[in-house]
């Protein structure tokens, strides 16, 4: 069965704490808590004590996905929320070690330990770290916003990236984050993913309950 991220992207900060708590009641899977630093992507949002808030007021899993430009010099302060996974981008890191060191830093702390890429990034580039990974978060727009349209070809990749799973027994997640609606999650379950993003899609739905109960129906009546 497919999981479910709705993301606080969409929402207002003031409002996210109250937000939060209607996607726990209305069954989502995880919070999928997107950070910008106004660096490694242009926007800036959601501190790590917005976050913490957020934790306090809420026993949903937390689904943190780090764009920013130095996540070892800040993971810690988001660590305090007791994240389920936490995710850091590829293209953060110029030397190659240090994001080997991210990963078994998270993963001591007994948080699943992700990897995110961008769209244009190969996945030959991710593959050395495969072996560490919890989660692969696969981009299907480029990192920044929501309300972007889903790129086609991430399809492609993770269907990839589900070979390489299967081909060397690795037992990472995927989970697909950017642009993912009713039209397309069908394609995207079957083509590997586990956890799907969902933002504005879950957002603009009068009833989310309805819609997550819907989304998982049209998945399981799929395969
Ligand atoms: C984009 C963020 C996403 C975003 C998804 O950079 O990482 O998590 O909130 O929103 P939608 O589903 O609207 O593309
Ligand atoms: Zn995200």
């Amino acid at each position: 069965m497919i999981k479910i991220a709705p993301s606080t992207n969409p929402e207002k900060e003031e409002d996210l704490v109250q937000y939060v708590k209607l996607l726990e009641e209305s069954g989502a899977d995880y919070m999928h808590c997107d950070v910008m630093d106004g660096s490694f992507v242009p926007a800036k949002c959601l501190s790590s004590e917005k976050l913490f808030e957020v934790s306090q007021n809420s026993t949903i899993a937390l689904d943190v996905h780090l764009m920013v430009s130095n996540p070892l010099q800040i993971w810690e302060e988001y660590y305090k929320s007791k994240p389920t996974i936490l995710t850091v981008h590829y293209e953060s890191f110029e030397s190659k070690n240090n994001l080997f060191y991210m990963l078994s830093q998270i993963k001591n702390k007994g948080i699943l330990a992700g990897i995110s890429f961008k769209p244009d990034t190969k996945i030959e580039e991710i593959e050395p770290f495969l072996p560490l990974c919890d989660l692969v978060l696969v981009m299907s727009v480029e990192p920044g916003k929501s309300g972007q349209k889903f790129i086609e070809n991430s399809l492609v990749k993770i269907a990839e990236l589900n070979g390489i799973r299967l081909q060397n027994k690795y037992n990472f997640l995927i989970e697909v984050d950017g642009g993912v609606d009713h039209t397309n999650v069908q394609k995207i379950y079957q083509a590997g993913a586990d956890i799907v993003v969902m933002g504005s899609a879950v957002y603009k739905a009068e009833n989310k309950k309805v819609f997550i109960n819907k989304i998982k129906h049209l998945v399981t009546n799929s395969k």
